[in-house]
């Protein structure tokens, strides 16, 4: 019989919050709110953050302008369903019109899950991507949020998603709807000054592998064509998307190393902050595969992991270690899929080499560097668990699909067990 030719994807769609960008730009944040028409405000952050007194600043810039601020500061570190229905609790009993998230990516994905909860009320795993949660869809228009990140990273301040650890399940898992958009991004690099080496690296991380991820998953005009209701919002590499990774993975490159030696280097956080945002906007519209979606069950299962220069009693590992720890094997895999995708990025980081192994030594040699753990087994994980890493990454479906190959069980553990050790 003869197979059947379905159509392919003619069509991608470039969506983005607004971004204001630049040194001091938090200051003009109370004329922002109230032209958004927000003049009750929940201001949403974490202790760490809040210690340091950005959100009071924040508070005292909307009260100047006749608005009126208050802050939730429970916020924690790579957010669970308990901390996020937490967050939604204090914020059911509050009155507000707009929302503020200052912090990292586990704020800004906070506020957008409090936003989220408090405008169409339901359990967490209801809006949960599948398999994992139900996957419904956000049913209406949230309130104003506006995003103003401290670390150079998730981008969140322009993606449609927010992640939550499941705890129950051990697992790491999304939402994502287009209208979980901020309204708009305050991105002020002077924000960033106060994050520590280590956090300064795991943000990087996460730019480097957005962007990395996002370039090369299986382009858009390769994919089935969609009715435009169902166009999901990751849409696979494009010629717009190619844009904003190219620029981001040349900024890490050349900056990323400095800003983690010098966090007053103001100019590499500058270029790093840009970086976080457009990858961000590649991302948000491409959409990442392999070391994300290995990087939920990496972070999910952790047992006794406790990273230096964060303050937490909890084993974690940050998101951005998380992602980065399987890349260099991953992009091993998809290196046939594209080859001269895979050595123009490694040459954007300053590898001029070409070849199979080219990203795999680019991306190695930047994390010896920033000082990123040399594998799996340094997060305390061993082959024993590669099975379980293995179901818990195939929960990834959505994230999978990004894949320029074919990936399965097999290929999986194949890849993790590349990324055991490195050196
Ligand atoms: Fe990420």
């Amino acid at each position: 019989m003869k197979g059947v030719t379905l159509p392919t994807e003619t069509v991608f769609v470039m969506e983005m919050s607004p971004i204001k960008f630049g040194l001091g730009a938090t200051e003009e944040i109370g004329y922002d709110l109230t032209r958004l028409g927000a003049r009750r405000v929940l201001i949403i952050t974490d202790p760490q953050v809040m210690a340091l007194g950005l959100p009071e600043r924040v508070r005292t810039l909307v009260e100047e302008q006749g608005g009126k601020a208050e802050i939730y500061d429970g916020v924690e570190i790579e957010p669970t369903d308990r901390s996020v229905e937490e967050a939604a609790r204090f914020a059911a009993g509050k009155e507000f019109d707009g929302l503020v998230a200052v912090g990292g990516g586990s704020t800004i994905d906070t506020a957008k899950a409090v936003s989220l909860f408090t405008c169409h009320p339901a359990p967490v795993l209801g809006y949960v991507n599948r398999p994992v949660g139900k996957g419904r869809p956000v049913p209406g228009p949230l309130k104003p949020l506006v995003a103003v990140p401290t670390t150079a990273g998730t981008g969140s301040e322009t993606t449609p998603v927010a992640v939550v650890h499941v705890l129950d399940r051990r697992i790491k898992a999304g939402i994502s709807h287009r209208l979980l958009r901020p309204s708009l991004g305050i991105v002020d690099p002077l924000n960033t000054l106060t994050a520590p080496p280590e956090v300064t690296a795991a943000c990087g991380a996460d730019i480097l592998t957005h962007a990395l991820e996002s370039y090369t998953s299986r382009p858009f005009d390769a994919r089935p064509k969609h009715h435009p209701a169902e166009r999901p919002a990751y849409i696979g590499a494009n010629p717009a998307s190619d844009v904003w990774c190219e620029r981001a993975i040349e900024y890490v490159g050349r900056y990323l190393r400095r800003g983690v030696l010098n966090g007053q280097d103001l100019e590499a956080r500058t270029y790093l902050a840009l970086a976080a945002t457009y990858a961000g906007i590649g991302f948000g519209n491409a959409g990442v595969h392999i070391p994300h979606a290995i990087a939920y069950p990496v972070a999910g299962m952790v047992r006794t992991y406790i990273p230096a220069g964060y303050r937490t009693s909890r084993p974690l590992v940050p998101h951005g270690v998380s992602v980065i720890v399987s890349a260099p094997s991953a992009f091993r895999f998809t290196y046939p899929a594209s080859p001269e995708r895979h050595v123009r990025a490694a040459q954007l980081l300053g590898h001029p080499e070409g070849g199979e192994e080219a990203l795999p030594r680019a991306l190695l040699a930047l994390m010896r560097d920033i000082g990123i753990p040399n594998g799996l087994e340094a997060l305390g994980y061993t082959r024993a668990d590669i099975p379980s890493l293995v179901e818990g990454t195939l929960m990834q479906e959505r994230l999978l699909a990004g894949s320029p190959r074919p990936v399965g069980a097999a290929e999986l553990e194949r890849i993790l067990e590349g990324a055991m050790r490195y050196w």
